[in-house]
């Protein structure tokens, strides 16, 4: 038995933010920001809108795409929960009329969806469910601090979802073989020190926080990350491709998390894939996490140029860290524009 991809659906927030939006009030410059990263503008919530608002739209799009009114399981990846507790699937289920099926969030930063098809198709596979609503949604630039040059500039907010069901291996659709990996040695590169477990906020005796406001935040070593990032995705899509026996001249599309325009198009040259089957919509979005390859499917989709039958290779890394890829043949879906 297979999972196999029977909607798309992704949303965008209407507030777009340029770079030169972001010079008014951080010290950096279009220029770095374009030539250093790729992007150009991105999306942010604004005005209440949060992660399960978003994830909502999506999800209502990948049902509507797949025909679908009902599902045995909602799972939203996200790192940028409404709150700590509880988890925002299964407000999410309600909002979208699929009330009492499982739901639950999973995280897995910049891997999560991935990590999310993964789940998904493990939920199929073990006779828990024979359809899924799987969505990535992100409201993260909530999590970076404004006034930081080396994280405010990198961030957006969106959000995508799809709809699989039980089918056969040999469908177009069908999801292909999974790599999935982590390295937690490098955990510190990516992280947000407080509001877990390990430092909750308390006031002192004098009455002030004991966790320094940064810590609230993301941190960011970009340096690091970006060779991890490089070296993790071309090593997943290089297995998932001695899996699936595809060489890489097969392959039609590369859609690969948007971190930065640099990492994606250094894997794809490790690859000897050729730029015009490279898929890029960071310089629109920047980099929207576990929303970001649901995303980039329906930007590819909406300028025409994903067609049913193209073989695509799907890759992510992120923070953890984790990494994980698989492949498929793209099927026929009607799918609505983002936004
Ligand atoms: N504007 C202007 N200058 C900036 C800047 C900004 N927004 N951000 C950083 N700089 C400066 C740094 O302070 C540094 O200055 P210095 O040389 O005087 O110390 C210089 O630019 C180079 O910084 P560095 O961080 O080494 O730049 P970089 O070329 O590595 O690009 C990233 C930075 C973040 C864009 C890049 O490292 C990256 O994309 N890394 C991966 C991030 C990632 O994958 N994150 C998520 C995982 S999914």
């Amino acid at each position: 038995m297979a999972a196999v991809i029977t909607g798309l659906g992704s949303w965008l927030p209407s507030r777009v933010v340029t770079n030169e939006d972001l010079c008014a009030n951080l010290d950096t410059t279009d220029e770095w920001i374009t030539t250093r990263t790729g992007i150009r503008e991105r999306r942010m919530v604004t005005g209440g809108l949060s992660t399960r608002d978003l994830a909502v739209e999506a999800g209502a799009r990948a049902l509507k795409s797949a025909d679908e009114s009902t599902v045995d399981a909602v799972v939203v990846s996200t790192t940028s929960f409404d709150r700590l507790c509880p988890a925002v699937a299964p407000e999410v289920a309600h909002l979208l009329g699929v009330d009492t099926v499982a739901a639950f969030d999973l995280t897995s930063a910049c891997s999560g969806f991935p990590y999310g098809l993964a789940t998904s198709a493990g939920l199929i596979a073990a006779g828990v469910a024979r359809k899924v609503l799987l969505i990535g949604a992100e409201a993260f630039t909530t999590l970076v601090d404004p006034g930081d040059r080396n994280t405010a500039p990198i961030f957006g907010d969106g959000a995508g979802a799809v709809v699989l069901r039980a089918g056969e291996p040999d469908e177009p659709g069908a999801l292909g073989p999974f790599d999935l990996g982590s390295d937690g040695a490098h955990a510190d590169l990516l992280a947000i020190p407080a509001g877990g477990s390990r430092q909750r906020s308390a006031r002192n005796g004098l009455g002030f926080d004991t966790v320094p406001t940064r810590d609230w935040y993301l941190q960011m070593a970009g340096r690091p990350l970006f060779v991890q990032a490089v070296e993790r995705m071309t090593t997943s899509t290089r297995r998932v491709l001695d899996r699936i026996g595809w060489s890489a001249a097969d392959v039609d599309w590369f859609v690969g998390h948007q971190a930065n325009v640099r990492i994606v198009r250094a894997v794809a040259e490790e690859l000897q894939l050729p730029e015009q089957r490279v898929a890029v919509n960071i310089d629109r979005v920047g980099n929207t996490l576990a929303a970001s390859i649901p995303l980039l499917l329906n930007d590819i989709f909406d300028r025409g140029g994903l067609e049913p039958g193209q073989r695509v290779l799907l890759s992510a890394f992120g923070a953890g860290l984790s990494w994980g890829s698989t492949a498929l043949v793209w099927p026929d879906i009607p799918i609505d524009a983002v936004s």
